[in-house]
């Protein structure tokens, strides 16, 4: 691997970050009539709107031969012909082959993966048009109205936010909870709403291992069995969706009642498979299939689309510039959309697991920014939090607006003042107010020369702070499944150029491995050396217990 500090491009991106880089967004949209058409890109339904970021044509044709001698386009081949670009794990990656139907396209070690695909697919599909049909009871007869899915990270953030964002879609008489945290308020708020004759438990889990996950199922089994109801009627009532059959066997799940994936999908890249299944039996299987179909729109397009035309392209560099050569740590994640509620929360996990990472794929250390932290919440909510140091702190960063053109609920003049504040914030964002301005403002206002100068510096705002804007007619199962495909690519893309490997997730183990001797303490099970902070803690902590 590279070391991408190296490459032409590089340099000249860190000579441009002093020169363009800082150049004022005013100053560029009154230079050049034609940025907003230069600078938007639209493919699979979406449309993106980079012209609101600090970049000029120089910019861009230096980003795109970045992109060109880091090998991303060799890179993304790879990815797709199922080479094991996952070198830690020794893995491919290839969630774009769920949303596939091409034979012989796929193949992991000479062998065509998209039969076993269909496979599953097919079997999700009757299993969610006989539990949605009524067709398919529970143990005492009853039709299986309610979903319990747990799982937790790749396991429920994906399904979490897709169920959230396919309300519109939901099937009539179906419900669905999500239960992942550990603390036991979760599954016993969940299970206090549900009744077990009617209720499916989706246990979703990749490696049929993780405490939270395992200890939850443990929990809503014993519920389940507690409220009268026997080891046999398990069946009609449990669910896997893992890799590891035989851990999904040990726990009392019948291979009939397993839906399986593969190793080559990532956890966070997974809703496409069989952890999809909670999804499907909310929107139905039509719904869930175009939800595929939208991503594979993308996925087309990020294949076959010329670089400087392609979305997640141009979204990844314009994104990798904001944060290495301009030095700004987040991305606002912005949806003015209600049923996106989750998308802030999903990319998190996407963006940050993937891209938070500090070596190159050869072991070599960065010594460059990475990825960003990633938060976000729906506009206009958002507006009344964290906006003010977006606008005004000593922090700049990139905001992403998304929205649809036309709303689900169309209820009066809502949508209007929603689809106001989402174009208004990222021109604010851009145009600020001078602190002339502020002061030509204040006296209009009425105020004395010496209100207004006090009272300039405090209302003006620098502006020149990047925006993306993606919008879309509507929020369907066909755009959202672009959406979420968009920002897979577009991590994708980053990830190649920072020459990271974006598809494993090392950062999440040391915690998991200190917690099971704190466990084993708490439980007053052993004892162990720890440093004085977490020693004073357990102490405090079991006093506190012991009341
Ligand atoms: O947070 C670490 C992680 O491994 C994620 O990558 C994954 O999505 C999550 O845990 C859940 O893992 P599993 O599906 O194996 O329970």
């Amino acid at each position: 691997m590279t070391d991408p500090t190296k490459l032409d491009a590089w340099g000249a991106l860190s000579q441009l970050a002093r020169t363009d880089g800082q150049k004022h967004l005013r100053d560029l949209f009154a230079e050049d009539e034609g940025r907003f058409e230069r600078f938007s890109y639209e493919a699979a339904g979406l449309f993106l709107d980079a012209s609101k970021t600090r970049v000029t044509p120089a910019v861009t044709d230096a980003l795109l031969a970045l992109a060109e001698q880091a090998g991303v386009e060799k890179k993304r081949r790879g990815m797709f012909s199922g080479e094991a670009i996952n070198g830690t794990e020794g893995r491919a990656v290839l969630h774009v082959a769920l949303r596939d139907n091409r034979t012989g396209k796929y193949s992991v070690d000479g062998e065509d993966i998209l039969p076993g695909i269909l496979d599953v697919r097919e079997r999700m599909k009757a299993f969610t048009d006989a539990v949605t049909s009524g067709e398919r009871k529970g143990a005492t007869g009853k039709p299986l109205t309610t979903v319990v899915n747990i799982g937790i990270g790749g396991s429920d953030l994906g399904p979490v936010m897709v169920t959230e964002a396919l309300r519109p879609y939901h099937l009539e008489g179906r419900e669905v909870h999500y239960v992942s945290n550990v603390d036991g308020t979760h599954l016993s708020e969940v299970l206090r709403q549900v009744d077990p004759e009617t209720t499916l438990f989706c246990i979703a889990s990749k490696t049929f291992t993780t405490q939270e996950t395992m200890t939850n199922a443990q929990s809503a089994r014993d519920w389940f069995l507690k409220s009268g109801r026997s080891e046999a009627d398990i069946a009609k009532h449990f669910v896997a969706l893992s890799t590891n059959h035989q851990a999904t066997s040990e726990f009392g799940i019948d291979s009939d009642n397993v839906f399986g994936f593969w190793d080559w999908v990532g956890g966070r890249y997974s809703l496409w498979s069989a952890i999809g299944l909670p999804i499907a039996l909310t929107v139905g299987w039509d719904a869930f299939e175009d939800l595929l179909s939208g991503a594979h729109a993308m996925d087309r397009h990020f294949e076959e689309a010329p670089a400087a035309e392609n979305l997640p392209m141009m979204m990844g560099l314009i994104g990798l510039w904001h944060r290495t050569f301009l030095d700004m740590p987040a991305v606002a994640c912005l949806p003015y959309d209600q049923s996106l509620l989750r998308l802030p929360a999903y990319l998190q996990q996407a963006d940050m697991e993937s891209n938070g990472k500090g070596r190159r794929t050869d072991g070599s250390k960065v010594d460059y920014e990475t990825g960003p932290i990633v938060f976000g919440e729906p506009g206009t909510n958002g507006q009344h939090a964290f906006y003010q140091l977006i606008h005004q702190g000593t922090t700049e960063m990139l905001c992403e607006f998304i929205a649809p053109a036309v709303s689900h609920n169309p209820l009066g003049d809502h949508h209007e003042k929603l689809l106001a504040n989402f174009l208004a914030q990222p021109e604010a964002l851009m145009v600020g107010v001078t602190e002339e301005e502020a002061f030509s403002q204040l006296k209009e206002q009425g105020e004395s020369d010496e209100e207004a100068n006090r009272l300039k510096g405090h209302k003006a705002f620098p502006g020149n702070r990047p925006s993306i804007s993606i919008l879309m007619q509507k929020l369907t199962p066909e755009t959202l499944g672009a959406l979420i495909a968009l920002y897979e690519h577009k991590i994708f893309v980053q990830g190649a150029v920072w020459g990271v490997n974006s598809y494993d997730q090392f950062g999440v183990e040391l915690g998991k491995v200190l917690a099971k001797p704190i466990l084993a303490e708490l439980k007053g099970e052993a004892d162990a050396d720890h440093d004085r902070s977490t020693s004073g803690l357990i102490a405090r902590i079991r006093s506190l217990r012991a009341g």
